[in-house]
């Protein structure tokens, strides 16, 4: 009998990971670029990219279809915590971002995988708050950990996510909206510096 072993397929997870990872690369340096946490207004400036991205996925989050897909969904929204980041540092709130336009089912699953593992990103990004004094319950609050700890939530929520049965079709739908969620992030974040320019 060959000893020879078939490679293990990549997790649906794993797969996202690998087919998003040179865009993640250049969002990490594109956000830092922009030295988010010298100061108070360009930590402000942050904020407004995270209002954006976080406001516009806020819909997936509450949507009830998948809400029973992955059960406790509509928990993980974080976009009420950066309206209240704004808040507790009195920066105006701006108005309510449009929904993502998102073409389907499969492809939200993509933009929730992009948004979640941001929160696992976030724990570096949560430790330069405290430069500026910031916090869990003040100012920082989006980028805290959840109260089971950051990395037992990203392991149920992929676990979730892995669980799911779809077909080639459908898998190659969530990667293409794991990649637009990318692409909306970099566009937003040239807008929001581009203003501020
Ligand atoms: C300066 C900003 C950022 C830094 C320094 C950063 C850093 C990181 C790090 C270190 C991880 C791996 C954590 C671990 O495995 O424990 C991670 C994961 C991840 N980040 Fe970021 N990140 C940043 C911004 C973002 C943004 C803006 C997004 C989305 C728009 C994002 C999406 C992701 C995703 C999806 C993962 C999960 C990768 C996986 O499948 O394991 N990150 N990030």
């Amino acid at each position: 009998m060959s000893t020879a072993t078939l490679a293990e397929p990549l997790s649906r997870a794993k797969q996202l990971k690998a087919s998003t990872h040179t865009a993640h690369e250049k969002i990490d340096k594109l956000v830092m670029r922009h030295e988010p946490f010298q100061s108070l207004e360009s930590y402000g400036h942050f904020l407004r990219l995270q209002h954006v991205f976080h406001g516009a996925l806020e819909p997936v989050y509450l949507n009830e279809n998948l809400n029973n897909l992955l059960p406790g969904l509509s928990q993980l929204n974080r976009f009420p915590a950066v309206e209240a980041d704004l808040n507790d540092l009195e920066m105006p709130i701006p108005p309510s971002p449009e929904a993502a336009a998102i073409g389907s089912a499969y492809q939200a699953l993509g933009w929730l995988y992009c948004s979640e593992g941001s929160n696992l990103g976030a724990a570096i990004l949560f430790k330069h708050t405290r430069q500026l004094n910031l916090h869990e319950t003040h100012g920082a609050r989006h980028l805290a950990a959840h109260e089971d700890g950051r990395a037992l939530h990203w392991r149920a929520f992929v676990q979730q996510l892995d669980a799911l049965e779809l077909t080639e079709e459908q898998d190659q739908e969530v990667i293409a909206g794991a990649r637009a969620a990318f692409d909306f992030y970099r566009d937003q974040l040239h807008r929001v510096y581009g203003e501020v320019a």
